[in-house]
């Protein structure tokens, strides 16, 4: 099949396995990214609600070689080698991985739903989405028992502005995150277009939405399309390959946070600095775009 579009509307053609990218620099930047918006929105009393468009499998088995060894492996050998320099969210990050099963080639490296888990309270809810039937039977069977787990086969985006209006009603914090595998060029329509829908359905819910950058030009229009639709956000975007030495390849991702919980975009600046050293190409050349478009404005 040559068209994209078309392809994302296959049901029933998986157009994407997340394993070869698993513990990339892309997953630890969206991993951080996740596990501080997580930290920083627990409420003091209540529930959490935790929201997954696109969760993949959960789990991961990391080959001999990879892309996690250009990620992963290089931020905790950058850790290893100097203890006093890893900022505290990055520590905290990789503390979690460990524990979570990371030790190096052949081991196993946890997904975002396994990930957020791992932070949540006896009390608190989980719903992942996750179409593609292989990857959400893997989910289901890691989730097996956790009654605080509700596995939907299915389309994550259509329901979107629903599901989270719905949390929101019997959680004291909602945290979403959208990561979608941008396997078609429309997702860079449909995806801002289904966020927009949920922002505006919604009053308090922190929305993540991790993309890619390959260079500037789709990122910058979706940015523009979310602003014309009045959806305010942080951007936090690493690149990790000087844009102009690689054009049409994954040079880095952002992370596009609406209502972020206080101190998340201080994360992930304070972060950046050492994954982007641990993770360039080429020596020293990384970079850090922190867009800011304001607070939400006041609902009436
Ligand atoms: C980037 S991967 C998810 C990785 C995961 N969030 C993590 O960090 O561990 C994207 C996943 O979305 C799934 N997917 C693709 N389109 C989808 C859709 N419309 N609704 C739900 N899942 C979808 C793919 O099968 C794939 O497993």
């Amino acid at each position: 099949m040559s068209d994209g579009a078309s392809r994302y509307r296959d049901s029933a053609a998986p157009d994407y396995g997340h394993g070869f990218h698993a513990g990339n620099v892309g997953d630890a930047w969206k991993h951080l990214g996740l596990v501080e918006a997580l930290r920083l929105a627990r409420p003091a009393s209540g529930a959490m609600h935790y929201l997954e468009s696109h969760a993949g499998e959960g789990r991961y088995r990391l080959g001999s070689t990879g892309e996690w060894s250009a990620g992963i492996e290089r931020v905790v050998a950058a850790a290893d080698a100097q203890p006093r320099a890893v900022p505290e969210p990055v520590a905290r990050w990789i503390g979690l991985c460990r524990r979570l099963g990371y030790a190096g080639r052949s081991s196993s490296w946890a997904g975002s739903p396994d990930v957020a888990r791992a932070l949540l309270e006896p009390d608190d809810r989980l719903s992942l989405w996750e179409r593609d039937a292989a990857a959400n039977a893997a989910l289901a069977r890691l989730f097996d028992g956790d009654s605080r787990a509700r596995i939907v086969s299915g389309d994550g985006l259509a329901g979107l502005a629903r599901e989270v209006h719905a949390a929101e009603a019997s959680a004291s914090a909602v945290v979403v995150l959208v990561d979608p595998p941008w396997s078609a060029k429309d997702d860079w329509l449909r995806v801002p277009d289904a966020l927009a829908d949920a922002v505006a359905a919604t009053d308090r819910a922190t929305f993540l939405l991790w993309y890619p950058v390959k260079s500037l030009t789709r990122p910058n229009a979706m940015l523009a399309r979310l602003a014309a639709r009045g959806v305010r956000s942080t951007v936090a975007e690493l690149v990790t390959t000087p844009l102009d030495l690689r054009r049409g390849r994954l040079n880095g991702s952002g992370l596009l946070a609406v209502r972020p919980p206080a101190g998340w975009a201080g994360s992930m600046a304070g972060s950046a600095p050492f994954l982007g050293a641990a993770c360039a190409t080429h020596r020293g050349a990384w970079s850090l775009r922190l867009l800011d478009s304001g607070d939400p404005a006041p609902r009436a």
